[in-house]
């Protein structure tokens, strides 16, 4: 079986996958980390090198190697997706067919908390935002507004996490499983 966390930057995917993970005793990968391993840069370089196209491309063929790989296998892995990765269609295809996917919900309020002291290495906030805490709200807002219906659209299970934990969350993902 495969779950996958989707969410806004700062929701915890990556840190409620890996304790997930730990609980139940299945593999973890961060597919941010999957995608810098692939190209051999930081996302911010391979956003410098390019556009955001540019990573998005390689973001789907990773994010596809990796569900072929373990479907195949038959091994159990959660994996946490990139902010950005159900905005494609095709994406948000092979995650609601090929994975138990939640949604790790959370307002621009708590999001914004998370993340005025903490948005380095991601480059969809610091272009437009950079140093500028009003701007950096603003760019929150409208992307979570543009994108909370592709996570709903992919996603089997929600979990507000506006007032949880990180160990919180694995426990509610687990008594939901
Ligand atoms: C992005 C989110 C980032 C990373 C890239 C683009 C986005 O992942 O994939 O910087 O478009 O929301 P996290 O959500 O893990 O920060």
């Amino acid at each position: 079986m495969i779950i996958t966390l989707c969410g806004f930057m700062g929701s915890g995917k990556s840190s409620v996958g890996a304790e997930l993970a730990r609980r139940l005793g299945w593999h973890f990968i961060d597919l941010d980390n999957a995608v810098e391993e692939s190209a051999g840069m930081t996302i911010t370089e391979i956003f410098a090198a390019g556009n955001e196209q540019g990573f998005r491309k390689r973001e789907s063929l990773v994010l596809n190697e990796i569900l072929l790989a373990y479907s195949c296998k038959g091994s159990n892995l959660v994996l946490a997706l990139g902010g950005g990765t159900p905005v494609i269609p095709e994406n948000r295809k092979a995650i609601r067919e090929k994975t138990f996917c939640v949604y790790l919900q959370a307002s621009a309020d708590t999001l914004f908390g998370r993340l005025e002291h903490d948005c380095g290495g991601r480059p969809v906030l610091t272009k437009k935002a950079s140093g500028n805490p009003e701007a950096l709200y603003e760019r929150i807002s409208c992307l979570l507004d543009a994108r909370a219906g592709f996570y709903e659209e992919c996603s089997r299970l929600t979990i507000n996490t506006d007032s949880l934990g990180i160990g919180g969350t694995a426990a509610e993902i687990i008594s939901s499983l």
